[in-house]
């Protein structure tokens, strides 16, 4: 599959099969993250994966009951190890390289015939508490990850190219 093919076909997925995803796939999305761009490549990161059911439970309850969390064989917890680097043009670099990091996973699951849906919509501090996280790491991200048990909605939501495109001069 190529790049784009991965991209115009990912969607986010909140229904899973109970089939468990192959080490070699988990491997191949968290190789996918270890490999991604960070600002000055500090790699403050750290790719947290749970497959335990409780936990699940769990997280489903952190993230306000969305009960595909719980029903996902994989959720992946991407934190922060370090929160303070501002990078010159004035943006918090562990929310971009984080954020960059789990596209990629997202995407390399896409590849591998997976589902996923990235999660935003969580109680930071009950994920943490759940898992043991230090205080000063930040949970910038989570997503489920499985086979999907539902198509996806098509992508007819997305705003026209001409409205989110210009050139030269901003418009
Ligand atoms: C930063 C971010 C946070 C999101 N949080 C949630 C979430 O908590 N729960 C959920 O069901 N979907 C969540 N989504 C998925 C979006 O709703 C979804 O990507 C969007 O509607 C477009 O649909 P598509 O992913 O199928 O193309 C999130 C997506 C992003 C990028």
């Amino acid at each position: 599959m190529e790049v784009f093919e991965a991209i115009s076909t990912r969607k986010s997925i909140r229904k899973y099969k109970n089939n468990e995803v192959e080490d070699e796939k988990l491997e191949r999305i968290l190789e996918s993250a270890r490999l991604a761009p960070s600002a000055k490549n500090k790699q403050k990161w750290k790719f947290l994966v749970v497959k335990n059911d409780k936990t699940r439970l769990k997280l489903a309850e952190a993230a306000y009951n969305q009960k595909f969390v719980e029903e996902a064989p994989v959720t992946i917890v991407a934190c922060a190890t370090n929160s303070e680097y501002i990078m010159p043009c004035g943006q918090y670099a562990y929310t971009v390289d984080v954020s960059i990091a789990v596209s990629f996973m997202i995407l390399e699951a896409t590849e591998l015939g997976l589902g996923t849906c990235w999660l935003g919509a969580f109680n930071e501090n009950t994920v943490k508490e759940i898992l043991d996280i230090p205080e000063y790491i930040r949970v910038v991200a989570m997503f489920t990850l499985g086979y999907a048990a539902e198509e996806g909605s098509i992508k007819t939501s997305r705003k026209n190219i001409e409205d989110v495109v210009c050139f030269e001069k901003y418009e």
